[in-house]
């Protein structure tokens, strides 16, 4: 919605023309180069029709599940890093160092979707406000939180896009849509499912300096091998 601002400006730009240079004016010059407002290239929601053999159908189809995946994308991406920054704890360190990384593959994922959209004549979701309206993920505090729940954090956004990748691969398969099927394959579902055994890993209760010694039955009760034994 253009302000009277900016339509002021815009009016005013209009009406500058300096015709000291043989007619041709000096506009883009002296116009002003902020403020400016217009009609959209393309409104959100509409397909170019571009010719790669797939049905508007089914590109519409394609760029509605790659939109929801991006948008829950960007979300996990940053999610990424806000904890890459918060994270405190004895793994600080290791965690702070694999959620960079993660950060950067989700990067890498987030670009490959949105240029997959505009591949199918469709429009990326980009801005945050409209990520986060379309977005399927929790959307976290601004508190720094304990690490388990950084990690179940993520490990929920991890699965949500996950589910929503496995509908889109069989619906793109049975339309047609190999491009489709094969980025959400080969780069999304393969890149998720790792990076949820990183981050799962981290969320085993395991002693940090003292093994735990196993258990056996002693008569009726359970009793630790070793120091404390209960003798039959
Ligand atoms: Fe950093």
């Amino acid at each position: 919605m253009p302000t009277k601002r900016t339509m002021q400006q815009a009016k005013g730009n209009r009406g500058q023309r300096t015709t000291d240079n043989g007619g041709r004016g000096f506009d883009s010059l002296e116009a002003n180069l902020t403020g400016q407002r217009g009609r959209p290239t393309q409104p959100y929601g509409r397909i170019r029709n571009l010719p790669i053999g797939l049905s508007e159908r089914v590109r519409a189809a394609s760029i509605n599940s790659l939109n929801q995946i991006l948008a829950d994308t960007i979300m996990v991406r940053e999610l990424y890093k806000k904890n890459h920054w918060q994270v405190t704890g004895p793994t600080f360190y290791a965690l702070h160092l694999l959620f960079d990384k993660h950060y950067n593959e989700q990067v890498v994922l987030a670009d490959t979707l949105a240029e997959r959209v505009q591949i199918l004549g469709g429009v990326s979701v980009a801005a945050p406000h409209d990520v986060v309206q379309l977005t399927k993920v929790e959307r976290p505090p601004r508190d720094a939180e304990e690490v388990p729940v950084q990690l179940s954090r993520l490990l929920e956004a991890h699965e949500i896009i996950l589910e929503t990748a496995h509908q889109a691969v069989r619906r793109a398969t049975d339309d047609g849509d190999d491009g489709t099927a094969d980025l959400l394959i080969g780069q999304v579902i393969r890149t998720h499912e790792m990076q949820v055994w990183f981050v799962g890993a981290h969320l085993s209760d395991v002693p940090l300096l003292h093994a735990e010694q196993p258990t056996e039955m002693v008569g009726e009760r359970m009793a630790p091998r070793g120091r404390g034994r209960v003798e039959a």
